[in-house]
């Protein structure tokens, strides 16, 4: 499953992350954390996890635990890694599929928060191998994109302007997609019957949901 999740910073935390893309010592070149095989294509640069940016990146991670949508799409148990990544003219991350484990911790979901305007850099999509074709995602600043790790992906060459964005990987309390969607599907019947006000129901969908966790969850 694929999520679009907009508006996870507000203005004043964008304003933030521009302190931090503006400090031109605080970026590094991006292949240093890539796999042996994605370091080949990877062509960007990244933030130094210190100062600025790593209390910027500590603020993403608590936006998106506290985020409703997000959780219950992800379910997740915890975030391995968020960098902040920035594409110039001529920069581009070639395809690839996201290492399996980081750090000795599987990686089930990434996700891609666009922190620069679209209309200031050309280029810089993000692009995303579907069975049905590429599924191309470019979002306004403070939206992002959550897709299952296991996906074969871009980034298209930025030609002008700059491309900013947080990315990050996620542990899901749920190994497989299939089951995630399930629950999220969940999740929504759930809001829906809340609105209606619905006891009995609200209460059988939680009981299925309990189930569900238990089954497919890990810890
Ligand atoms: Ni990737």
């Amino acid at each position: 499953m694929f999520i679009e999740i907009a508006d996870v910073l507000g203005k004043a935390e964008l304003k933030l992350a521009q302190a931090v893309f503006r400090q031109e010592e605080g970026f590094q070149d991006g292949a240093q954390t890539a796999g042996r095989v994605a370091r080949r294509v990877k062509k960007n640069e990244q933030a130094k996890a210190e100062g600025l940016a790593a209390d910027f990146t500590a603020l993403v991670e608590k936006r998106l635990v506290v985020h409703e949508v997000f959780r219950a799409a992800a379910r997740p148990r915890g975030f391995i890694r968020v960098l902040l990544s920035r594409y110039r003219p001529g920069m581009a991350y070639g395809t690839h599929v996201d290492d399996a484990f980081m750090d000795g911790t599987r990686v089930d979901l990434s996700f891609t928060l666009f922190l620069s305007e679209p209309e200031t850099y050309e280029g810089g999509e993000l692009v995303i191998e579907e069975p049905g074709g590429e599924r191309l995602v470019k979002l306004p600043a403070g939206s992002l994109v959550l897709y299952p790790s296991t996906t074969l992906h871009r980034v298209a060459e930025v030609t002008k302007g700059e491309r900013r964005a947080a990315v990050g990987w996620v542990r899901s309390l749920v190994r497989g997609a299939e089951e995630r969607e399930t629950l999220f599907d969940l999740a929504l019947a759930l809001r829906q019957a809340e609105t209606g006000g619905n006891e009995a129901l609200i209460n059988r969908l939680l009981k299925i949901q309990g189930s569900l966790l238990r089954r497919w969850g890990d810890d």
